[in-house]
C-alpha cells in the first residue's frame, strides 16, 4: 500500500511546487496510470515513492511506514522491492538480453545457480525468450523496452514503476509494452505507469490519476484520459 497524505514537494533550487497537497492511496495489486501535461509532477510522484526526493510537507507511507523509516539498510531493502522502467531503457550495450536481465539478479545478490531459471521466466513473461542471446542493437526499441521490463521484474518486486515506458515507441510497440505491463500486473504486482499516451490509457483501461500543476485533479477508477 502506498499512501500520500497532504504531500507537497517543492524543489528548493527553483522553488517549484512540483506536488501540491496530494492525498491518494494505491492499494497492493492495483494498476494505476499517472497522466498530466509535461511538468505536472508525474516523475516527482515516482521520485517520492523511490525515496529519491522527500516531501516538503506531508507524509508518504510505504507498507504502513513513513519514508523516514526507510534509512540506511532499510532504504536498500525498500528499493529491492521496486522495479523501475524508464523512457530510456538504458540496457548495457555490450551485454545480450539474458545478461542484461541477469545483471539485476547479480546486483541484489541472488545466487548464480538461480539465474538461468529466473532470467528465462522473466524473458518469457515479456515474450522474448527466443531473443536471449541478442545484443540491444540487434533488438527493436520495443523489444529493448521489454528486456528492460524483464530486468525490472526478474527480482520479483511487488511494485513496478514505469515512467514513460512507451515514450520512444511507435504505436504497435507501445501496445506490446502495455500488454506486458498488464501481464506483470496479472501476476499480482502493483504497477504504476506515468504516461502521455492517451490512446493507450483509453484502450487499456485502468484507474487513472490526473495531475495538473502538481495537484491531483482526477482519480478515475474506470480509467480514461481527460486533461
Ligand atoms: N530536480 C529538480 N529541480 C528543480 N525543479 C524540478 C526538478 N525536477 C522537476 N522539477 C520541476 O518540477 C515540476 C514537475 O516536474 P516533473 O518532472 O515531476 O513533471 P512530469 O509530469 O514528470 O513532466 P514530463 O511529462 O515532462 O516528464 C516541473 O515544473 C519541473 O520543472
Ligand atoms: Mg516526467
Amino acid at each position: 500500500m502506498i499512501q500520500f497524505r497532504n504531500v507537497t514537494l517543492e524543489y528548493p533550487s527553483t522553488h517549484t511546487l512540483a506536488l501540491d497537497n496530494l492525498n491518494v492511496e494505491i492499494g497492493d495489486g492495483e494498476f494505476v496510470y499517472l497522466v498530466g501535461h509535461s511538468g505536472a509532477g508525474k516523475s516527482s510522484f515516482m521520485n517520492l515513492i523511490l525515496k529519491r526526493a522527500l516531501p516538503t510537507k506531508g507524509e508518504v507511507m510505504l507498507a504502513g511506514q513513513p519514508l523516514s523509516y526507510y534509512r540506511g539498510r532499510r532504504t536498500h531493502l525498500l528499493r529491492r522491492r521496486m522495479g523501475m522502467v524508464f523512457q530510456e531503457n538504458l540496457l548495457l550495450d555490450h551485454l545480450n538480453a539474458y545478461d542484461n536481465v541477469a545483471f539485476a539478479l547479480r546486483v541484489v545478490g541472488v545466487p548464480q545457480r538461480e539465474w538461468p531459471q529466473r532470467v528465462t521466466v522473466a524473458l518469457r513473461t515479456v515474450g522474448l525468450e527466443h531473443k536471449k542471446y541478442a545484443l540491444p542493437m540487434q533488438l527493436s526499441l520495443g523489444e529493448q523496452q521489454r528486456v528492460a521490463i524483464a530486468r525490472a521484474i526478474v527480482t520479483d518486486p511487488p511494485l513496478l514503476l514505469a515512467d514513460e515506458p512507451t515514450g520512444n515507441l511507435d504505436p504497435d510497440n507501445s501496445r506490446e509494452v502495455l500488454k506486458v505491463l498488464q501481464n506483470v500486473h496479472l501476476r499480482g504486482t502493483t504497477v504504476i505507469v506515468a504516461t502521455h499516451a492517451r490512446d493507450l490509457v483509453e484502450t487499456f483501461r485502468h484507474r487513472t490519476l490526473t495531475l495538473r500543476r502538481g495537484k491531483l485533479v482526477r482519480d478515475e477508477h474506470l480509467g480514461g484520459y481527460a486533461l
